[in-house]
C-alpha cells in the first residue's frame, strides 16, 4: 500500500484484507482503514487485487476473481510456473503480456532480483550458465520470523542457515528450485543452465546475491559496465563496494564486485543487492499494474 502510495497511481478505492480484521490497522493517503477478513465475496468487486497472503489465501480465493475477470497480482509462488501465465518484470519481459492476461504472479524475489541484474547481460552478449549463492534477510521469511529475530530469537541470530524451504530427494531447497525455474522462465531463456544455493543469513532486509556467470558472446569488462549504466532499474557501483543496510528501502538492484573470473571473455562474477520486500515483491507487482495501465488493459 505505501508503494501504491508513492508512485501515485490512479486509484479511486482501496481496501484491505488479511485473515482476521483489524480495525484501523493500515493508512493510505493519510486515511485509516480497517483490515477486513478476505473472502471472494468482499474482493470481487475490486478491478485489480494484490495478494500477499501466501500460498493458502491465493489457492482459496483467486479462482473465483480469475473467472470475474478481475486482474490479480499475487505475490505467492502458486501460479508462477503455470503455462500461459506470464511471469513479469517490467524491465525486463514486458513482451510477455497479452490482451487476454488476468492473472499475474510475482516471481520469487531472489529470481527477481537476480533476473534484474542479469538482464543487461542477457541483452548484451547472451547467457549461457549461470551460478548464484544469497545472503538472505530474515524480513523475507515473514512478519513473524523477523519479530522472532528482533527478540533474538531463532536460528538465524549470530548464524547463517544454508536451508530456505524443505530440501528434496536431490539435496535441493524449494527456495533454490524457485530461483531456478522462474529465473529461466522471467528471462525467456529455458535452457539456462543454473545452480543456486540459497542461505538465510542475520540481515533484516535487502537479499544479496554473488552470480557467477558466462556470456554467449565474448564480451569485457566496459562494455558489461556500460550496459549496467544504461539500465534504470540498476544502480552500478564501479568501484567500491554495496551492503544491504544502504539498499533498504530503496527499488534499485544495486550490482557492485563486476569483474573477469578468466580472460576467456565470457566469464565474470559480480555480487548485487536490492530490497526484496520493494523490488522483490511490492514495487514489481505496483510495476506490473503500471505496465497494464500503460497498455490500456485495466482502466
Ligand atoms: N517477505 C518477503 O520478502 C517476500 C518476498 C516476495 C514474496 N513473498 C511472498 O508474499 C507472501 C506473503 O509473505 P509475507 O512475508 O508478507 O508473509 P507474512 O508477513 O506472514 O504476512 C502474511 C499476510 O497474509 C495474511 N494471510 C495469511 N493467510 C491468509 C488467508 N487465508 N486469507 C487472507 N489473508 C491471509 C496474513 O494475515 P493475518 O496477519 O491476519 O494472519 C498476513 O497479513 C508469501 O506468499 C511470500 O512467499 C514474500
Amino acid at each position: 500500500m505505501r508503494v501504491l502510495e508513492e508512485r501515485d497511481l490512479p486509484i479511486e478505492r482501496i481496501g484491505a484484507f488479511a485473515s482476521r480484521s483489524r480495525p484501523g490497522a493500515v493508512y493510505f493517503r493519510g486515511v485509516a482503514l480497517d483490515v477486513e477478513p478476505a473472502s471472494p465475496e468482499r474482493l470481487r468487486d475490486f478491478d485489480v487485487v494484490f495478494f500477499a497472503g501466501g500460498e493458502d489465501a491465493s489457492e482459496t480465493l483467486v479462482p473465483a476473481l480469475e473467472k470475474r475477470g478481475v486482474v490479480v497480482i499475487d505475490n505467492s509462488a502458486t501460479f508462477r510456473m503455470r503455462d500461459g501465465v506470464p511471469l513479469l518484470i517490467p524491465e525486463v519481459n514486458a513482451g510477455a503480456v497479452r490482451a487476454e492476461h488476468r492473472l499475474f504472479p510475482v516471481g520469487n524475489c531472489t529470481a527477481i532480483i537476480l533476473c534484474t541484474a542479469l538482464a543487461p547481460i542477457r541483452d548484451l552478449a547472451g547467457l549461457r550458465r549461470v551460478h548464484v549463492a544469497s545472503y538472505q534477510a530474515v524480513s523475507g521469511a515473514g512478519r513473524d520470523a523477523l519479530d522472532a529475530f528482533d527478540r533474538g530469537e531463532g536460528a538465524v541470530v549470530r548464524n547463517v542457515v544454508p536451508k530456505i524451504g524443505e530440501l528434496d530427494a536431490n539435496g535441493e531447497s524449494g527456495e533454490e528450485r524457485k530461483v531456478r525455474d522462474e529465473t529461466r522462465k522471467m528471462l525467456g531463456l529455458p535452457e539456462l543452465e543454473l545452480s543456486a544455493l540459497c542461505v538465510r543469513v542475520p540481515v533484516r532486509t535487502a537479499h544479496s546475491e554473488a552470480v557467477f556467470f558466462e556470456t554467449e558472446r565474448s564480451t569485457s569488462l566496459a562494455e558489461l559496465a556500460a550496459a549496467f549504466e544504461r539500465a534504470s532499474s540498476i544502480v552500478f557501483h564501479r568501484s567500491g563496494i554495496v551492503t544491504p543496510r544502504e539498499v533498504e528501502g530503496t527499488d534499485e538492484v544495486h550490482v557492485a564486485r563486476l569483474r573477469p573470473t578468466d580472460a576467456s571473455g565470457h566469464r565474470f562474477s559480480l555480487f548485487c543487492v536490492g530490497d526484496q520486500l520493494r523490488k522483490g515483491a511490492a514495487t514489481n507487482a505496483v510495476q506490473i499494474l503500471e505496465l497494464l495501465l500503460e497498455k490500456g488493459l485495466v482502466r
